[in-house]
């Protein structure tokens, strides 16, 4: 009996992928606003109880979430929620931004199974704490701490 390993990793690829939205596989596939931007207005890095980390660089015009990318080391899941979470954030308010919740993620990305859920919460916690950083960075710049 032939044993095609190839075959037999496809299949089990297929499988695996099976569980996930198109949406999910789009952007696990081809993630949207990878990498990090040089002088960010703000930034974080967060590493989820996994041990997945993801980073987050936002630049801020008059209020609005001008430019916003990420970088992670994690699953596939995580890579489409840190996408889609830039993605959502793009052109938003820093209110607007402040207020995308998981379930915002979630829905937009067509859901994720349970034990991925948390690759959702991660995003979008790192996108919040980019954004309060970029609040301490201008509270401190506004006192002549550091310059802007
Ligand atoms: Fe931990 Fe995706 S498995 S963030």
């Amino acid at each position: 009996m032939d044993f095609d390993l190839d075959k037999l990793a496809a299949e089990l690829q297929k499988e695996v992928w099976a569980q996930f939205s198109e949406v999910v596989i789009d952007h696990a596939n081809n993630p949207r606003n990878v990498g990090s931007i040089e002088n960010p207005d703000g930034y974080a890095s967060i590493t989820g109880q996994c041990g997945d980390n993801m980073q987050i660089w936002v630049k801020i015009v008059d209020g609005v979430v001008g430019e916003v990318t990420f970088w992670t080391d994690g699953c596939g899941p995580t890579i489409a929620a840190g996408s889609m979470v830039t993605e959502m954030a793009k052109g938003r308010t820093i209110k607007e931004a402040l207020a995308l919740s998981p379930r915002d993620v979630l829905e937009a990305l067509g859901g994720l199974p349970e034990e991925h859920v948390h690759c959702a919460f991660l995003a979008v916690n790192t996108l919040h704490e980019a954004i309060k950083n970029y609040f301490k960075k201008r509270e401190l710049e506004q006192r002549g701490w550091v310059r802007g």
